[in-house]
């Protein structure tokens, strides 16, 4: 069944655009091109740069990033490692590929870690910033002073500063700049920097099959899946199909929702996806800009209804609010609306379907993040976002102004 509604969707593909997918287009017909060739360096030169680190090493993820830098770390088997609940499996998965042992800490309610709630036992600790909201790094300071590697999946922009021994982005579909799949480990330490590279030799690169996988990605959500979701569930019923086929890779396997590794996992970043994310990078901080200016038209609007709003900080990758009723929220703005909001965290460690206990989490463990997880959505803040009322007729045709004429409701 058509919907009346333009689909507005926070997580397929958001941050691409035209020039995105002709690079895309270009790539799949150039394969001597998808392992080697210079995008890799340049893009690790470029980010040295950007954030003034001294040290840049890429991968084909950000889990591989931190798999990398828990190699790099050598600690001893059975260390434990605290993160942060409220966060992805890609993060405790890579802690237990490593022989090493999760410990999870609860978080606050700006979504980020419990300062007061740091153990003292740890041999490293994770510390996310969750959303791109910047969590208290010299709070964090003051509470522990092992090791620490800062997890900047959800951020990226001049204003970052690298406090940890380490840390690792993420270029994954849906974050700060994308290529479908990649992550950058960073350090100014020598002696995590030699071994990271290292470690980018011996994992080798993804083969041909996988590289195609992402390069297909931009090209079938943009000409294919999107234009689909117009017919609601039709969009999706490719996107499963594509992915059940393998034509596309899914944000998360089946294994890493056990604990388990898939042999995709860890690799290099092979020359396509430099490439694909050298594009993005040259975007990054209209993207950032645009952001912010969507993330202040939420504060104006929303300030004074029952939703709780973020802290006025960071990039905002996502809106994050909070919300008795998020989940029918979000249920509602998909079946009527025909607008895909977030859900990220719907559970302490997310995807929901993440077999918990093989990923060491007990309920009752972090019950502020399993309370969060009940009550969070995500607005989008991205590129393909547009903002403000149709000039011609003032109707709220804008995406921006319809979210939040739906979201008024429940106000
Ligand atoms: C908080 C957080 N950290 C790390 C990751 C891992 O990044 P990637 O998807 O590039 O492996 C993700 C996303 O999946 C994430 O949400």
């Amino acid at each position: 069944m058509a919907n009346k509604f333009k689909p507005i969707s926070i997580s397929l593909s958001p941050n691409v655009q035209k020039d995105d997918v002709a690079l895309a287009w270009k790539l799949l017909f150039q394969p001597w091109k998808w392992k080697q060739g210079n995008a890799i360096k340049k893009l690790e030169e470029d980010f040295k740069k950007y954030l003034g680190v001294k040290y840049a090493v890429s991968f084909n993820s950000g889990r591989s990033s931190l798999y990398a830098i828990l190699k790099a770390l050598n600690l001893p088997k059975e260390s434990k490692v605290g993160l942060q609940a409220f966060t992805c499996n890609a993060v405790p998965n890579p802690i237990l590929w490593a022989g090493l042992n999760p410990v999870y800490i609860d978080c606050a309610n700006d979504f980020n870690i419990d300062t007061n709630k740091i153990p003292n036992n740890l041999s490293a600790l994770i510390v996310q910033h969750t959303f791109g909201l910047p969590a208290d790094t010299q709070e964090i300071q003051q509470t522990y002073q092992g090791i620490i590697i800062e997890d900047f999946a959800h951020t990226l922009g001049k204003d970052i500063k690298v406090f940890g021994d380490a840390a690792f982005f993420s270029f994954s579909r849906d974050k700060v700049i994308s290529c479908v799949y990649g992550g950058m480990a960073v350090t100014n330490n020598p002696e995590i920097a030699e071994k990271l590279a290292e470690t980018q030799k011996e994992f080798g690169m993804p083969g041909l099959f996988w590289i195609k996988q992402q390069i297909l990605h931009p090209l079938l959500l943009h000409h294919i899946i999107l234009p689909l979701y117009h017919f609601i569930d039709l969009g999706k019923l490719f996107l499963i199909a594509s992915q059940w086929l393998h034509v596309l890779s899914k944000a998360v396997s089946w294994q890493e929702k056990r604990g388990l590794k898939p042999d995709y996992f860890p690799k290099a970043l092979p020359n396509a996806q430099a490439l694909m994310a050298l594009n993005q990078f040259k975007k990054l901080d209209n993207f950032n800009n645009h952001r912010k200016n969507i993330a202040e038209f939420y504060f104006k609007e929303l300030v004074n209804t029952q939703f709780v709003l973020p802290k006025n900080d960071g990039i905002f990758l996502r809106f994050a609010v909070q919300h008795p009723k998020a989940h029918e929220i979000l249920y509602e703005a998909w079946h009527q609306q025909n607008m895909l909001l977030g859900d990220w965290y719907r559970s302490p460690v997310d995807p929901r379907d993440t077999q918990l206990p093989e990923l060491k989490y007990e309920k009752g463990m972090c019950q502020n993040a399993e309370r969060l997880s009940k009550i969070t959505l995500n607005l989008p803040t991205h590129i393909n976002i547009s903002l403000g009322r149709s000039p011609a007729t003032g109707e709220a045709t804008q995406d921006a102004q319809r979210i939040v004429n739906f979201l008024k409701k429940w106000s």
